[in-house]
């Protein structure tokens, strides 16, 4: 397949576009009556959407997600400065919120994210300074709390949560030393707190699937190459040293600015499952380009385009849990992050629904994808 730059993108992007929606075939104008979960499922794949809590009191959003996920993430529910902001002192109210209602609709819930460098408390970045033992004890008095809430609605966590440190040439590089990012974690215990992690998530919890979750390991750039080599020494160092993991996450948080190629994704998810582990795709969303083209329609689908590639390399490589960071335009952090959110009021358009809830080209490439290409 070959690169297809934006501004090629742009001049094919009517006629794809017309392809995708013109006379949908019969298997997507069934799968109308289908949410993505119901399409995805005939294939064997859990298809979900990450959410807040908070988005449940919008009662249109709430039956567009029911409608199309059969499996929920919280987008901050379950993280350190959410469910344990002072020592000790639990909050699981909002996380209850997300488990509760999907309980009453039939969706599981993936855990999202146990060990990770932002959304600290200041009490432990505070406590990490203590040093390794200091951090033994913070991380295991942490897993107990949030591992003994879970463990009777949650069965998949990402236990440890963007480690690698991010190439030269990204857009948030880190200078070393070596592969692991600079974390309050990785100072206090060592680079073995990713296994020490497992380690304690294993002995809580023997039936958990554990996931080892990052993101920049998807595109056709030098950095996402040199990213991908990082994590999968990391990966087979663990799994060489028999650490309890069970899987891998791809976020994708995919960028329309960066290449994209499904050879270099498939040789990745072929190596990660060569070393036994399971590869899932965790945060799906499409940021466009700051200079993307006026027209919407041709945006969308220069959007589609992206996550039919992507998500077919991922179908077709075996990935079969495959979630989105989101469900709707309306809620994502792309439109409300400074750094990620277009200027001059512009919003990303990175998602399976609009803000109005309705299914975009992007709806129809990942049924599409899901769907085999039919
Ligand atoms: O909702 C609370 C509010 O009650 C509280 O008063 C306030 C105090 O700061 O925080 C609010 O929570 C915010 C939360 O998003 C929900 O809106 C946090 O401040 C804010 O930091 C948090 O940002 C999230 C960020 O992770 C950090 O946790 C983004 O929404 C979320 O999209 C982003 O998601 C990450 C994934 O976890 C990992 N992969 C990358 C992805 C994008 O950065």
């Amino acid at each position: 397949m070959t690169l297809v730059t934006p501004r090629r993108a742009v001049l094919a992007a009517p006629a794809l576009l017309m392809a995708l929606t013109k006379s949908p075939s019969t298997a997507l104008a069934r799968a109308a009556e289908d949410g993505l979960a119901g399409v995805a499922k005939k294939r064997g794949i859990t298809y979900g959407a990450a959410l807040l809590a908070e988005n449940l009191a919008d009662e249109n959003y709430k039956r567009a997600l029911d409608r199309e996920a059969a499996l929920l993430m919280p987008i901050w529910e379950g993280k350190w400065g959410a469910i344990e902001p002072q020592e000790a002192v639990l909050n699981t109210g909002p996380l209850k919120q997300i488990i509760d209602w999907g309980a009453a609709e039939g969706k599981a819930v993936r855990g999202h994210t146990l060990i990770w460098h932002e959304s600290l408390p200041e009490w432990v970045t505070k406590g990490l300074k203590g040093g390794r033992n200091a951090g033994i004890s913070i991380m295991a008095s942490h897993m107990d709390r949030v591992l003994g809430f879970t463990k009777p609605f949650i069965r998949d966590w990402d236990v440890v949560n963007e480690p690698i440190a991010d190439p030269p040439g990204s857009d948030t590089p880190q200078s070393g030393p070596g592969d692991l990012r600079r974390t309050p974690w990785l100072e206090a215990m060592g680079p073995d707190y990713i296994q020490q992690a497992f380690i304690m998530a294993r002995q809580r919890d023997a039936t958990l699937r554990l996931t080892l979750n990052e993101y920049g390991i998807e595109e056709d750039t030098p950095a996402a190459e040199e990213k991908r080599r990082r994590l999968l020494s990391l990966v087979r160092e663990l799994v060489m040293k028999s650490t309890p993991i069970d899987a891998v996450g791809i976020q994708a948080h995919l960028q329309l600015s960066n290449p994209f190629r499904p050879e270099p994704l498939q040789r990745f998810i072929s190596a990660l499952q060569g070393t036994g582990l399971q590869v899932l795709v965790t945060e799906l969303d499409i940021r466009e380009t700051w200079n993307a083209p006026q027209d919407i329609a041709a945006r969308d689908a220069l959007v589609a385009e992206r996550a039919y590639a992507f998500a077919s390399t991922a179908v077709e490589a075996g990935v079969k849990t495959f979630l989105t960071w989101g469900i709707s335009d309306r809620y994502t952090w792309l439109n409300d992050t400074p750094g990620v959110a277009m200027p001059s009021g512009r919003k990303h358009r990175g998602l399976p629904l609009g803000e109005d809830l309705s299914r975009k080209p992007m709806w129809q490439a990942l049924a599409r994808a899901f769907s085999g290409g039919s």
